[in-house]
């Protein structure tokens, strides 16, 4: 099947969470399942740069007038075949320094409609055969950014040749794309694709809603967000439309590149273990003692957090629990960027305890492999989590993961109750209500089984050996590629 990714961000050439992630390791998955795939992208930057032999495949006029190209090149992984790639040839819309949504003092730029709208249209081109060498049977778009590729295509499928399938997934719906409605006529969709049944949303113009609304097959990244975002609690005021297609709505759990993330094969570690080898972990947390001046103390639980610092991530949480995590006997690494308050707070608690607190405020690829590598226990305590990585991560590495028992988090890690012990299900910690007790509470439980040194190791043997392949995963999605394709 020809399938075209359409996505803001990809491993290893753009990352600001774990978007980036999914979409650079599925279209491997994809392709390594026999299929033909194609990512597009806005020509970032750090996407020019990195896509490799670029040719013009067509030079086009935007809706609104503004000439651009579109270059096909391809991206290189170790290991892998090469991935054809798109890209939008825009420096005008794309050629800024920093993160791709935001200026550097973090407020979104006011052309962004149109900056992603280019996207969504790009993609729809592409479907009506704007590349004479390549047309896609399925357009995969992902999270607002490329929300408009099906609604693009719900007016414009291709002329005489069969129709494209569209697929949408929603990787956080809490980031919408909303723009006030004037923009509306710039986007070359016709009157009939705004209104309650299109991209109106309470006045404003969401690009969210235009994937939701228009796509054939919705998913999104674990079964039970599926389940939360049709709830008015978690929904952001979508849920009535998420019930309304729950038909075609379902939750695809996020899988682990093997490639990038495996403590056995994982050159940014200090040393590399993996069940057989064990000494290599407890080389890994020493080598990250010294390097972030903790105590060296082996026995020493050590707590990690890498994580974007928003309200999303319940950070507030390991704050409030720190005091009590010290009078434990533990140390916590973090690193994170975000919201001034919280790295505030956080370097605050550094400052006032180094041997016990590093915090590192920044982004770093390689010290966050160091972080799952050294851990014995990863927090995310996120208010809600559609999925999330980094607590897959820590199952992988041994740093057992404590969780808030929302979203992906909640079907990922296995709480280690006595019974979960017995069962030998365990896998991490996992609390119920968003409150500090409720936290603290499976900080003690993690605290309590790493004085059980056989319990702790039969723990961490058994998240390590959880399955979170991708070949699994492309399965799921290519079934939704054919539900798509049939309409
Ligand atoms: P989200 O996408 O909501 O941020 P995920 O857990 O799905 O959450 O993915 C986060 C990804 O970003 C992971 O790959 C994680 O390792 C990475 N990450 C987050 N913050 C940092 C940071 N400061 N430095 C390096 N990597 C980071
Ligand atoms: C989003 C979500 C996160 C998920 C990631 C990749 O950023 O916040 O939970 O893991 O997308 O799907």
């Amino acid at each position: 099947m020809r399938i075209l990714q359409v996505t803001a961000e990809i491993f290893p050439l753009l990352k600001t969470g774990g978007l980036a992630d999914i979409a650079g390791a599925l279209p491997l998955a994809l392709m390594a399942a026999g299929q033909d795939v194609r990512a597009l992208l806005p020509g970032f930057p750090a996407i020019v740069a990195g896509v490799r032999h670029a040719t013009t495949v067509a030079d086009l006029d935007t809706p609104w007038g503004e000439r651009v190209g579109l270059r096909l090149g391809s991206l290189h992984t170790e290991g892998a075949p090469d991935l054809p790639v798109y890209w939008i040839d825009a420096p005008a819309l794309y050629d800024r320094p920093g993160n791709p949504y935001e200026d550097a003092a973090r407020h979104a730029y006011g052309d962004n409609h149109r900056r992603f709208a280019l996207l969504g249209w790009a993609a729809a081109r592409l479907a009506q055969g704007l590349d004479a060498h390549w047309q896609p049977e399925v357009v995969h778009a992902h999270d607002w950014h490329a929300a408009l590729a099906p609604a693009y295509l719900a007016f414009g499928q291709p002329h005489g040749r069969p129709r494209v399938g569209s697929v949408f997934t929603v990787h956080n719906l809490a980031y919408q794309g909303l723009f006030e409605p004037r923009h509306f006529p710039e986007l070359g969709l016709p009157p009939a694709a705004y209104g309650l049944d299109g991209l109106e949303y309470h006045g404003q113009l969401s690009f969210m809603k235009g994937g939701l609304v228009f796509a054939d097959r919705i998913t999104t990244v674990s079964p039970t967000y599926a389940r939360e975002i049709q709830t008015p609690e978690q929904g952001f005021g979508l849920d009535g439309l998420l019930r309304h297609r729950s038909g075609v709505l379902s939750g695809i759990l996020n899988a682990v590149d093997d490639q990038v993330w495996n403590p056995a094969t994982d050159h940014l570690l200090p040393e590399r273990f993996d069940l057989d080898r064990l000494g290599g972990k407890a080389g890994c947390k020493a080598f990250l003692q010294k390097e972030l001046g903790l105590a060296r103390k082996a026995d020493a639980p050590l707590f990690v957090v890498v994580s974007r610092l928003t309200e999303q991530k319940g950070l507030q949480l390991v704050l409030d629990g720190l005091d009590a995590l010290l009078a434990q006997g533990g140390q916590l690494a973090l690193l994170g960027s975000g919201d001034a308050p919280l790295e505030a707070a956080f370097r605050q608690r550094a400052e006032a305890a180094p041997k016990s607190v590093s915090v590192t405020l920044g982004y770093s690829e390689p010290l966050a492999h160091r972080l799952f590598g050294a851990g014995d226990v990863t927090l995310v305590p996120s208010r809600f989590e559609p999925c999330g990585l980094t607590q897959m991560y820590g199952l992988k590495y041994g740093s057992l993961p404590l969780v808030h028992r929302v979203g992906g988090l909640s079907d990922t890690v296995t709480d280690s109750s006595l019974e979960n012990l017995e069962d030998g299900t365990a896998t991490g910690f996992c609390f119920e209500h968003f409150t500090v007790a409720d936290y603290e509470r499976a900080q003690r439980r993690a605290f309590a089984l790493y004085r059980r040194p056989d319990d702790w190791r039969a723990v961490r043997a058994h998240a390590m050996r959880r399955p979170a392949d991708w070949a699994t995963a492309a399965q799921s999605y290519l079934a939704v590629y054919r539900q798509a394709l049939a309409g």
